[in-house]
């Protein structure tokens, strides 16, 4: 690391303590213990430059306790079982750690990104396949989720959404993944009508099998400690989406992928893509030449592109819609087909809350 490196990796991890990680008490002491050992810092600049990010040294830290290593650490991590809370002994069991396991955080830092596969975003997307069904009159859906990293909200017919006043989805049973989701405003749901997913496949530049237990732990340790519930979740669709076998296809290219997909469809179904959380990574220019592509699908093949991601992405020209008190502008739903643009919802990152828009 070199000199004056230290407070510029330091400052991130105070941030995140201070800002971004309040509600998880364990991240909050291990951000700011990071923040003043210098050797925890080093570790962190192993990381590719555009990765040092406090997430990614979190994740890599919860992978070692998830993969069953045996420190003094785990007992403050609610997710195997650990019910300490943060104390003074903290900051050294980290150090400690982190000097046993050096091999394998250094490993993780310089090859992985923090990677989640959210299911809580389906207590939109369901309403929204509804919403397409009474739009274009047709029951039959095919859906491509693009940047689908496990493939688990391919399951989004499988999963039972609670809303508190009433519930949609699949019903309620043992093992069946149900989310909580907070309806605000005063719209309705769309118009009860059926529809069902004749087709549907992922595409990802780095899918995550679910098959394979090493890469659904580096899912799982994405996931903050103390969220139980969206932990237990995560494990319920994994369970599902291997008895299901939905298809994840790798590709360097997603987009060159499309067309492929399109046309090997049945015909009479209504093709629909949807992104979540993707375009962020996605540069300028990339994100001219998807909106080019996908428009001309749009426009020539009747495909529906569905994109719930930051109001910063949202297609150019849409503006932003009011919000329901209690909303925050956080992910913006938006439906783009031959007709035109139009916002379906907003709705919080993970799904805990949406304002349907109509
Ligand atoms: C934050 S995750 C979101 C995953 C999933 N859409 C969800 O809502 O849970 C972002 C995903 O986008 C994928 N990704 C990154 N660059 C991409 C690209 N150029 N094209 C398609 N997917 C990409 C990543 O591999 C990762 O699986």
């Amino acid at each position: 690391m070199s000199a004056g490196a230290g407070p510029a990796l330091a400052a991130p991890f105070r941030r995140f303590a201070a800002v971004d990680c309040t509600q998880d008490p364990l991240y909050v002491a291990i951000c700011q213990a990071v923040a003043e050992a210098p050797e925890l810092l080093a570790l962190m600049a192993e990381a590719p430059a555009t990765q040092r990010k406090p997430n990614l040294l979190l994740a890599a830290l919860h992978e070692g306790v998830l993969a069953g290593v045996a420190h003094p650490l785990r007992d403050y991590y609610p997710s195997v079982g650990g019910t300490r809370l943060p104390d003074a002994a903290l900051p050294a069991a980290l150090l400690d750690f982190a000097r046993l396991e050096r091999p394998r955080l250094i490993e993780h830092l310089r090859q992985r990104s923090t990677q989640t596969n959210e299911i809580g975003r389906c207590a939109v997307l369901w309403p929204a396949l509804q919403q397409i069904a009474v739009l274009t009159g047709r029951q039959e859906l095919a859906l491509l989720d693009f940047g689908a990293s496990a493939g688990l909200n391919l399951g989004v017919d499988e999963y039972r959404y609670d809303y508190g006043r009433f519930a949609l989805g699949a019903p309620a049973a043992a093992g069946r993944p149900t989310i909580a989701c907070d309806w605000l405003g005063d719209a309705a749901p769309p118009p009860a009508r059926p529809w069902r997913l004749a087709a549907r496949a992922g595409l990802d530049p780095a899918p995550i099998d679910v098959g394979d237990e090493a890469a659904v732990r580096w899912l799982r340790a994405c996931l903050w400690p103390h969220d139980r519930e969206r932990a237990l979740r995560l494990d319920q669709a994994l369970a599902l989406a291997r008895r299901a076998g939905w298809r994840v296809q790798q590709a360097e290219d997603c987009l060159a992928a499309v067309e492929p997909w399109l046309d090997g469809l049945p015909a009479g179904v209504q093709p629909l893509l949807f992104n979540s959380w993707v375009l962020y990574y996605f540069s300028a220019e990339e994100l001219t030449r998807l909106r080019e592509r996908l428009g001309r699908l749009v426009r020539e093949r009747g495909l529906l592109w569905l994109s719930a991601e930051s109001p910063a992405q949202r297609p150019p020209g849409l503006a932003l819609p009011p919000l329901a008190p209690g909303a925050e502008p956080s992910t913006l739903w938006t439906l783009q087909s031959a007709t035109g643009v139009r916002a379906l919802a907003w709705s919080h990152p993970h799904g805990r809350w949406l304002q349907w828009l109509g």
